[in-house]
């Protein structure tokens, strides 16, 4: 069965009680549970971690297993270079990689309008809540 690696950055395993206005009620495990009945003949994992290297350790195995990518780097978004140079090798391999945000950070504070890993992704898809997921597994799916 063909595998897509849902990865999640800090803060995001906190989704459901943080900032409901902007990110929802719903939890990863809502996340989870919606992405596997979008795409039941493909093996969704969805993980999620507050660590820079684990999450960089995660890309080194899409890279190694050639495994597609739909990824929300969430704060590491704005200023982590070595999250973008994994990134990159990702890409590189010729494995899609798909830039999610739950919000749209172009409509938020400043520091938010940069990304250090859209140049090296795939596509980008923002502001859509949870259907920013959806969309990018149903281009990875199609
Ligand atoms: C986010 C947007 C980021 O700016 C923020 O740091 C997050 C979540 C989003 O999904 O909207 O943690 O990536």
């Amino acid at each position: 069965m063909a595998r897509i690696l849902v990865l999640n950055g800090p803060n995001l395993g906190r989704l459901g009680s943080r900032e409901p206005d902007v990110y929802g009620s719903q939890d990863l495990e809502a996340l989870a549970t919606v992405l596997k009945s979008d795409a039941p003949r493909f093996e969704i994992e969805v993980r999620q971690t507050d660590s820079e290297p684990e999450l960089m350790s995660w890309l080194f195995e899409a890279v190694d297993t050639k495994t597609p990518v739909i990824l929300n780097p969430a704060a590491f978004t704005h200023y982590s270079y070595a999250l973008r140079d994994a990134a990159a090798m990702v890409t590189k391999a010729g494995v899609p990689l798909i830039e999610v945000h739950i919000s749209n950070p172009h409509s938020r504070e400043e520091f938010r309008h940069n990304s250090v890993i859209s140049a090296v992704a795939t596509g980008v898809i923002a502001g859509f809540g949870f259907d920013s997921y959806r969309l990018a597994l149903s281009q990875l799916t199609r």
